[in-house]
């Protein structure tokens, strides 16, 4: 129980990674709040975590609405208390060169993934200060780090909040907030599928995937949910501003997916 005690908000917490996240948090003891844009889902989310003895409140919103982030953060503080640990985690990922992103898809990528960590930071910030301290993940992507070919936009964003991630840490460690950023390499989750499927031949692009990474496979949910967790918890108190990369050695390999 690494959490126990501790109240957590996790975005984007409907499916994939950010699902993993909610559910390990839970079942460490924290009481988490289960942000994604449609409630049904997010309920599910809750349901499950309250099944295996968890407990966890749906708040769902659309992060890059000021609005509904006050609300869904309000539903959270009234109901469990002051929020200890945040994980920006909700994102989308437009596929393309630059020249080829849409308007609409570059600003909705800019929207979600930066304004929205942006809203969500702004909201639970202050009383995180008010409490003393607090534990901030942002989930970026090793592209935000060495960028990938055809997610130009995204890996904008990521790139992005890893230097959120570390800007934040000296802004607020004397006051008890740590921030980190986890830079996961490809992870078995429903967005790596909708990726996929945007390719000519799926399953060669997903082997060419398994074989960048050092160790020959892509990455589980679950193995960026332990690390998160580590970050989450009072072992990683001495722990501000780095990035963890949980990429099976992906970036240190350095390879590059072929058209
Ligand atoms: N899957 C990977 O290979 C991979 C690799 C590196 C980084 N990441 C990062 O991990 C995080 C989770 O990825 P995933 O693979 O689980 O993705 P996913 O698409 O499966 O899940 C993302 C979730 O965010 C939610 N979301 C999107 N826009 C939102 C909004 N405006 N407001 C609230 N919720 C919103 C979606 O509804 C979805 O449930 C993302 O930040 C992603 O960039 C994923």
């Amino acid at each position: 129980m690494r959490l126990e005690g501790k109240v957590a908000l996790v975005t984007g917490a409907a499916r994939g990674i950010g699902r993993g996240i909610a559910e390990r948090f839970a079942a460490e003891g924290a009481r988490v709040g289960i942000l994604d844009l449609d409630a049904v889902a997010c309920q599910r989310v809750v349901d499950g975590i309250t099944v295996a003895g968890g407990s966890a409140l749906e708040v769902a919103a659309d992060i890059s609405d000021p609005a509904q982030v006050e609300a869904a953060h309000g539903k959270l503080r009234t109901r469990f208390g002051t929020v200890n640990v945040l994980v920006n985690n909700a994102a989308v990922m437009p596929v393309g060169t630059i020249h080829e992103t849409s308007l609409a898809d570059f600003e909705r990528c800019v929207a979600v993934n930066l304004r929205g960590t942006y809203l969500v930071c702004r909201a639970v910030i202050p009383g995180m200060l008010a409490a003393g301290g607090g534990s901030i993940i942002h989930i970026a992507s090793v592209t935000g780090m060495i960028g990938l070919p055809g997610l130009a936009a995204y890996s904008m964003t990521k790139g992005g909040m890893i230097t959120l991630a570390r800007s934040m840490s000296t802004d607020y460690a004397a006051r008890g907030i740590r921030s980190n950023s986890v830079s996961p390499g490809t992870i078995d989750s429903p967005m790596l599928h909708e990726f996929l499927s945007h390719q000519s031949n799926p399953e060669a692009y997903r082997q060419q995937y398994d074989d960048m990474h050092a160790v020959g496979r892509v990455g589980r949910i679950d193995e960026v949910a332990n690390v998160c967790l580590f970050l989450a918890s009072d072992e990683a108190s001495f722990v501000t501003g780095s990035n963890y990369e949980v990429d099976g050695g992906y970036s240190a390999k350095g390879d590059q997916p072929q058209d």
